[in-house]
């Protein structure tokens, strides 16, 4: 992509101090919009931050109502306006549905799918004051195809894809694009970070019930999703609205 793709665009990423947040910060910045990296944990936004030019941390919990209002309020104060939102604020638990407790349930789905739903709907009024506005969610392979050996991670990824397709299909006349990108494995932190946003012990080995031979046997890089975020939230992807793009390696091909 252009180093001025996004230039002058003003951008709010989610879970931004971490993995594909992070990468994808980076990202828009690197193709000149100016980002707030919001986080639950400021001090991993600060992170992030620090290593791009013109940008703002936020300290926001995307499944309070409260705080992710403050989050939008903060990078449209700060940057006048907001043109893009890109959600990638998730965590993930294990367990099979009979071994899922009700909190474990209600954990996944408040950050996964009504943080994803708060963060979209406290910034549609600004979106619509943008020229070019574009919403990119992040789901997952398990948004398409039964993936790994969480209940409640694969109905919350399912979830965030139809939701991104009814904000598509709600807005695509007033301009707004949503897509939902599908990564596959990503070499990240997911998994320790979920512990330390839940503040109990999870511990399931990352790949349990994922496919054993997907077409390209390898964990991809959290800058590799992250292109295709940015390049979602660019007008160069201007007729697309509505899609799950899968950035997994084949994985759901076969
Ligand atoms: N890593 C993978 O293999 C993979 C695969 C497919 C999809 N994903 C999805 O990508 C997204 C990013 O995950 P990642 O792999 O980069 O993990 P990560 O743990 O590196 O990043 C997630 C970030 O979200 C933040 N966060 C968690 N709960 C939050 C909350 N309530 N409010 C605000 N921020 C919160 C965490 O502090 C962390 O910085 C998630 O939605 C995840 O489900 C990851």
């Amino acid at each position: 992509m252009n180093d001025d793709a996004l230039l002058g665009m003003r951008a709010l990423v989610t879970g931004a101090g971490s993995g594909i947040g992070a990468a994808s910060a980076v990202a828009l910045a690197d193709a000149g919009a100016r980002v707030a990296a919001a986080d639950l944990h400021l001090d991993s936004a600060n992170a992030t931050v620090a290593s791009i030019d013109g940008g703002i941390a936020v300290r926001c919990d995307v499944a309070d109502e409260a705080s992710v209002a403050a989050a939008v309020r903060t990078t449209v104060e700060a940057f006048g306006g907001m043109d893009v939102l890109v959600t990638c604020a998730g965590i993930t638990l294990p367990g099979r549905t009979a071994d899922t407790t009700l909190d474990e349930w209600r954990t996944v789905i408040d950050v996964n799918l009504t943080g994803t739903f708060l963060a979209i709907r406290e910034s549609i009024p600004y979106l619509r004051a943008s020229k070019t506005p574009a919403i990119v969610t992040i789901g997952s392979v398990a948004s398409l195809v039964a993936a790994g050996s969480s209940a409640s991670y694969n109905a919350s990824k399912g979830a965030v894809l139809q939701l991104t397709r009814a904000v598509a299909a709600e807005y695509a006349a007033e301009g707004i694009r949503a897509n939902c990108v599908c990564p596959g494995l990503v070499r990240t932190n997911l998994a320790a970070n979920s512990e330390r946003v839940r503040g109990a012990p999870t511990a399931p080995p990352e790949t349990a019930g994922l496919k054993a031979r997907p077409p390209m046997s390898r964990t991809s890089e959290p800058e590799e999703i992250a292109a295709v975020v940015a390049f979602l939230c660019a007008p160069a992807a201007s007729f697309m609205t509505g899609a799950a793009v899968p950035v997994d390696g084949g994985y759901t091909a076969t």
